[in-house]
């Protein structure tokens, strides 16, 4: 949920740490801070508020010299936003100095216990014990402290540690929260993510749980917690450096939007050989496939919402049936898992801790686990029993629209799959599926191009206060997203309700002028949606429809409509959501909010 970087070389620290930081910022970004240490004296510097508070603090690190540092861009979980609780964190005598992504969990008994000891905290943070117990265990050998800490630490972290008598090196650990290390032309460098670092390298080594690293400008060794040596491999990294810059468009996030149709094309094209799906990650036999018995689908927020989608896609093309959950709640539920059940984790940080935590539960209790990730080498991505990568690239607008475009995409195929394997989709509805496939890259690339007319849509509802989602079966998922999208970035409240359900309760809320944006792409359920929306209409609703490009009839219910290409009917969501992203986004640059970086959100949530 935070941002570390850390660097040791022969340049000078600061610049290199704020520019890192800047990679990171999506990850948290209510404060900043940076410590870096000249020999002689530890330059700290610390600021609530965006990176550009500290970089103008510092003169763009210039204030700050010395060629070792640390740096954090923080979301705040124990004290407040402030200067104080900012990282990096110093011991009693300025001695160490620790940055922190994570959370410790027992950082209220390790507190009372070092204040028993005579140790004081300034700040609100469960870092701070860790600074402080450093200075407790270390006796002149950083590697001997650090392990001692870890072996009295629950929760996770990824840390960076600098020890003023060890001026010449940088300490990295790391558990349940990423971190990478890698070398530079002069030096060494470790972050909580790739962009940060693909400026000075493209070989990094992800180091893995309870795993320490001693850096110095020429190299980096890499420990266990019981202090022996240990040999890890370097991964080259292929991306594309601007991939993670904004290359001229106004905000990632609608970058990211334009970069929907490569993304469904990378992650299908590799899967499709010779008109047959070819997913050779999944490590299952066809027999395996035939004895499915049983699909649970684990995941957070969007990409929960594809987990919603794909139950639909399971079900009608493959007739396994599914189970949703969200990995908050799964965790706990004590779940039944039978024998014959497939579990899906689908993430595309790969590093959320709830569906990290419910994969180790599925796994526990014995189920076969296939991560859906977009971050390769991540948590998921490493610990699932298989992993179907989905090629979105670096997504860096914390609402996410490539990846979760992306992994829509992945179940489509596991689906036809399992599907044709079972008998279910012969070889002439398969090559039509194919097809169709094929044609969604320049469909999502046409309904892009509409953005003008979205947004003068946009315009109008700028100041709504409301605004509800309306769908049926998998058009229920769609609106789900879709009002995740508006309220995530634009704050406005929205709330996704099946369609059928409105009369419960929830119509009551309904007055003159209120938005409600009607999906309804399925024609079998055309009928049951127009009625729905004629509810709400004659109750003062404003109507606006998503709806395939062949339902004129939805012009009867509705004041306005937005038609989307034909597909095959399970594909439906990939299209119908462009509009949808699309209208959250121009709502929200409309109402002038930080659409890249929503208030109190994170791109990854690495903590519960
Ligand atoms: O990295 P993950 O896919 O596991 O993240 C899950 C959610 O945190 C994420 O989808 C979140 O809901 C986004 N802000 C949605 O835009």
């Amino acid at each position: 949920m935070c941002g570390i970087v850390g660097y040791v070389g022969e340049s000078q620290a600061a610049p290199i740490l704020l520019e890192g930081l800047a990679k990171l910022e999506y990850r948290g970004y209510d404060s900043a801070g940076i410590a870096v240490y000249d020999g002689v004296q530890v330059y700290m510097k610390k600021a609530m508020g965006r990176l550009k508070v500290l970089s103008e603090l510092t003169h763009d690190g210039e204030l700050m010299p010395g060629t070792i540092g640390i740096g954090h861009t923080r979301w705040a979980t124990h004290g407040a936003p402030s200067d104080t609780n900012a990282h990096p964190h110093f011991n009693k005598d300025e001695s160490i100095v620790v940055v922190h992504n994570g959370i410790i969990e027992n950082y209220l008994k390790l507190k009372k216990r070092l204040t028993e000891k005579g140790y004081e905290f300034v700040s609100e943070t469960d870092t701070e014990v860790i600074a402080h117990l450093l200075d407790y265990y270390y006796k002149g050998d950083p590697l001997e402290a650090i392990t001692k800490v870890m072996h009295r630490m629950e929760g996770s972290y990824a840390l960076g540690i600098l020890f003023s008598d060890h001026p010449a090196e940088l300490y990295a650990v790391r558990k349940d929260s990423p971190l990478i290390v890698g070398h530079t032309k002069d030096g060494s460098i470790i972050a909580s993510d790739v962009p940060a670092v693909l400026r000075y390298t493209r070989d990094v080594v992800f180091i893995q749980n309870e795993e320490i690293v001693r850096l110095t400008k020429e190299n980096m060794e890499f420990y266990n917690i019981d202090e022996e040596p240990i040999k890890k491999e370097t991964t080259h990294i292929e991306w594309d450096v601007n991939a993670a810059e904004k290359g001229g468009y106004e905000h990632f996030m609608l970058k990211e939007m334009y970069e929907q149709p490569k993304a469904i094309l990378d992650t299908f094209s590799p899967r499709i050989k010779d008109g047959q799906i070819v997913i050779e990650e999944l490590g299952m036999s066809d027999e395996e496939i035939k004895s499915i018995k049983k699909i649970m689908i684990v995941a957070c927020g969007s990409a929960y919402h594809v987990g919603m989608t794909a139950k639909y896609v399971y079900e009608g093309l493959a007739r396994i049936p599914v189970e949703v959950d969200l990995a908050s709640e799964f965790r706990y539920r004590d779940p039944i898992i039978e024998e014959g059940t497939l579990l899906l984790i689908i993430s595309q940080s790969g590093e959320t801790a709830d569906s990290l935590a419910a994969l180790r539960e599925a796994q526990e209790k014995g189920a076969r686990v296939l991560g859906i990730v977009n971050v390769v080498g991540s948590s998921i991505a490493r610990e699932a029993d298989n992993v179907m990568y989905t090629w979105a690239g670096p997504e860096i607008a914390v609402a996410t629209t490539k990846a979760y475009t992306a992994q829509l995409i992945a179940q489509y195929l596991l689906a036809m799959k399992f599907a044709h394997v079972r008998g279910l989709l012969d070889d002439m509805g398969l090559a039509g599926m194919i097809e169709d496939l094929k044609k969604l890259p320049a469909q999502v690339e046409m309904l892009l191009n509409n953005k003008n007319r979205i947004q003068r849509f946009a315009n109008r509802y700028l100041g709504a206060k409301d605004i509800f989602f309306i769908g049926r079966g998998i058009d229920h998922a769609i609106s789900l997203e879709g009002s995740l999208k508006m309220k995530e970035i634009s704050y406005v409240h929205s709330e996704a309700y099946a369609a059928g359900e409105m009369k419960h309760g929830t119509i009551s809320l309904i007055e003159e002028g209120t938005l409600v944006t009607a999906v309804l792409t399925q024609e079998a359920l055309y009928k049951k949606m127009i009625s729905n929306m004629v509810e709400v209409r004659t109750r003062g609703a404003f109507v606006m429809s998503v709806t395939n490009v062949d339902n004129t009839e939805a012009e009867r219910a509705s004041d306005y409509v937005i038609y989307i290409p034909k597909t095959n009917k399970y594909f439906t969501n990939s299209l119908a959501i462009i509009p949808l992203q699309l209208f959250g986004y121009y709502v929200a640059v409309g109402r002038g909010c930080d659409v890249d970086k929503p208030r109190n959100l994170a791109k990854s949530v690495t903590v519960e």
